[in-house]
């Protein structure tokens, strides 16, 4: 099975200090070791990345392309403003799980638009740092799906 890649967007970065009351208190690096935790538990290799660069996540989803089976994308602002994030999706084929730790649908207007939905496999937004848990056992189903022809 091939590795999932988990991209982190901006101000993700600064998770723990960054509005703790809607995103919580749990730092990155708190979230990235329990990722590597449940894949590690699930047989699964992940490799996790942040960028507060948009044309920087562009590239990290161009270049999944041959190395990675699925991707989980938090893209943070840019997933309500970018065209080039969610073509760079449509353009890599890999199978994309959208998640946010905060519910989108529930807060102010402009974070109810997002670019993804198009050209994911799905959303999961809402449930904190399990939002990419969540994330990760939806990327292992597709990725298990594609590697057996569906
Ligand atoms: C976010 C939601 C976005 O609206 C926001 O800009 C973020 C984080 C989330 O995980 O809840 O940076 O993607």
């Amino acid at each position: 099975m091939k590795k999932i890649l988990v991209i982190h967007g901006p101000n993700l970065n600064l998770l723990g200090k960054r509005e703790p009351e809607v995103y919580g208190k749990l730092t990155l690096d708190d979230i990235d070791g329990k990722i590597k935790v449940a894949a590690r538990a699930a047989g699964v290799e992940v490799e996790v990345r942040q960028s507060n660069h948009e044309g920087e996540i562009v590239e990290m989803v161009q270049q999944a392309a041959g190395e990675f089976g699925a991707i989980v994308i938090n893209p943070g602002a840019y997933t309500h403003t970018s065209i080039a994030i969610r073509d760079a999706v449509a353009g890599t084929g890999i199978p994309t799980v959208e998640v946010h730790l905060s519910n989108i649908h529930g807060r102010e207007e402009f974070r109810r638009r997002s670019y993804l939905p198009e050209v994911a496999a799905g959303q999961i937004s809402g449930f904190g740092a399990d939002s990419y848990m969540l994330g990760i056992r939806a990327a292992i189903k597709l990725m298990a799906a594609g590697e057996q022809g569906g």
